[in-house]
């Protein structure tokens, strides 16, 4: 699917389905949609609104036959809901709910539609929301399925309309950006919904490799161990599949205004090694690779968007297996900044990966660290799928990834990284151990990676709820979400 402007009527165009909008409240539509229904001999004002009481609640639709009057098929009158209420985040959400019905019920090829919005909001930022609910609204995973659901091709394009001239090249322009942005988050989600036997740590070195404007080094296990890399290297040696890790690197242009480096956990799956996972628990784990996932869709939107920004992209990729060779608890391991680890629980894996790509972050000399890393349970309790956590040791830091998030549709939630939390991972015999108080786990294994980083800003994000929804969230349907894509383009993208 293509989306596209055109500048023209939607009363003069010909397509399977018209888009117009309207608030709830209003009894007799202006602009496009008031257009549209003085085209159909006020149908809109005097039927549908009058007489069958459409009210324009958020999200609400309403189909109308054209009978030729105009040369759409259809009409799709969409609910804006309150206008006091409406804003770019809604904008988005309605798009993925409007496309999913041009798709499934309506089955159209081509759809044309006004350009939602509400006063002072600005064209490009209404479009760049229309193309990303758009694009990640049409999203599904259906390459294993040998009968597709619907057969029909899909939309093939997607093209709004504008009367305006002169808001014409901003329109293009955001549709431009929230095409990257969408396409890109929805590229995670594809590496995501793969099994773990194909989005092996190999596969995800391959896709790393095929970025196009990023130069991308690959670390092998022989290496990996000369730099020092203990503890990400024990949680591999269960696995038949070799260790990769992953460095991903844009330079822009010019002289950049800042650096920064994303970590991304790359556990391409999770059986919680010889501490092994129930079965109930390990049934979603080809999903403990999303922020592997989602820093590699970020280098992927980045080459696109070309941002003034240096951008380094880490990904300790591995499985963590229980095979004959898996390490094991009560192994001691040292990270490649020099500190020792006790082994306490081999499920606890995921900051053990991080511990050494943390360290090799650090050492880029970079301004700012970000990891995003499906880490723990613990957050997922705490947060349910509709949050990450969000801590760090730097609050201006924090406060820009939550800006970023809002602004992105995802969430974040801070929570606390109080020296206390160490006093639970205390060992006898190393320098702290891997895991250990019951409690507060999410920010257990963010002082534990706290660890790893010196001086650098840095935050950590958890996003192992968000990571993979069993039901449809917002713009979202189940399944793969590609979280922490938006949030962390619109962070580069604000630098
Ligand atoms: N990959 C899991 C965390 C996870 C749980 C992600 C559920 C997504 C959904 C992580 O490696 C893990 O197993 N964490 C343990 C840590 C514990 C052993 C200290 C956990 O949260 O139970
Ligand atoms: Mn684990
Ligand atoms: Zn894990």
């Amino acid at each position: 699917m293509e989306i596209t402007i055109k500048q023209g009527s939607l009363t003069e165009i010909e397509c399977d389905v018209v888009v117009v909008n309207l608030f709830e409240g209003i009894k007799t539509p202006a602009g496009a949609t008031g257009a549209v229904n003085s085209a159909l001999d006020n149908i809109i004002s005097e039927y549908v609104i009058e007489k069958d009481g459409f009210k324009g609640k958020f999200g609400d639709t309403y189909v109308i036959p054209t009978y030729g009057k105009i040369p759409a098929n259809k009409v799709l009158l969409v609910g804006l809901g309150k206008a006091e209420e409406f804003d770019l985040n809604k904008l988005r959400h309605l798009s993925s709910k409007v496309i999913k019905k041009c798709k499934s019920f309506l089955k159209a090829k081509k759809v044309c539609s006004i350009l939602h919005g509400a006063a002072g909001m600005p064209a490009f930022d209404c479009a760049k929301m229309i193309a990303e609910g758009t694009i990640l609204g049409a999203y599904d995973f259906s390459k294993y399925k040998s009968k597709k659901e619907d057969d029909s091709k899909g939309i093939e394009e997607f093209q709004i309309v504008e009367l305006r001239y002169e808001i014409i090249e901003e329109v293009k322009k955001g549709i431009e950006t929230g095409t990257i942005i969408a396409e890109s988050t929805n590229f995670a989600r594809d590496m995501v919904n793969e099994p773990a036997d194909y989005m092996t740590p190999s596969k995800i070195a391959e896709i790393a490799l095929s970025i196009d404007g990023i130069e991308t080094k690959i670390i092998e296990k022989d290496e990996a161990q000369a730099l020092g890399m203990e503890a990400y290297l024990a949680v591999a040696k269960g696995s038949a599949e070799p260790p990769k890790f992953i460095h991903m690197k844009y330079i822009p242009s010019e002289i950049p205004v800042k650096k920064i480096a994303i970590v991304g956990k790359g556990v391409t799956f999770d059986s919680g090694g010889l501490d092994i996972k129930p079965a109930s628990s390990m049934v979603s784990m080809k999903d403990d690779m999303s922020g592997a996932a989602a820093v590699s869709a970020v280098m992927k939107a980045v080459s696109q968007l070309k941002p003034n920004v240096e951008v380094h992209a880490i990904i300790a990729a591995t499985e963590n297996m229980p095979g004959s060779r898996a390490y094991k608890p009560g192994d001691i391991l040292k990270a490649m900044n020099g500190k020792t680890i006790e082994i306490d629980n081999t499920d606890a894996e995921g900051r053990l990966t991080l511990a050494d790509a943390l360290s090799y972050a650090v050492k880029l000399e970079v301004q700012e660290i970000v990891d995003v890393a499906t880490l723990t349970g613990a957050c997922l309790v705490a947060l349910g799928y509709m949050a990450s956590g969000v801590m760090g040791n730097n609050q201006e830091l924090i406060n820009k990834l939550i800006e970023s998030a809002d602004k992105g549709g995802e969430r974040l939630w801070q929570l606390p990284l109080y020296d206390e939390y160490m006093e639970g991972l205390k060992s006898d015999i190393a320098d702290f151990k891997n895991s250990g108080s019951r409690y507060a786990g999410a920010s257990t294994a963010g002082c534990f990676l706290k660890e790893f980083i010196e001086e650098t800003h840095w935050a950590h994000i958890d996003i192992a709820g968000p990571a993979y929804i069993d039901k449809e969230i917002r713009e979202m349907s189940k399944g793969a979400t590609g979280v922490g894509v938006r949030t962390l383009l619109n962070y580069i993208l604000s630098a």
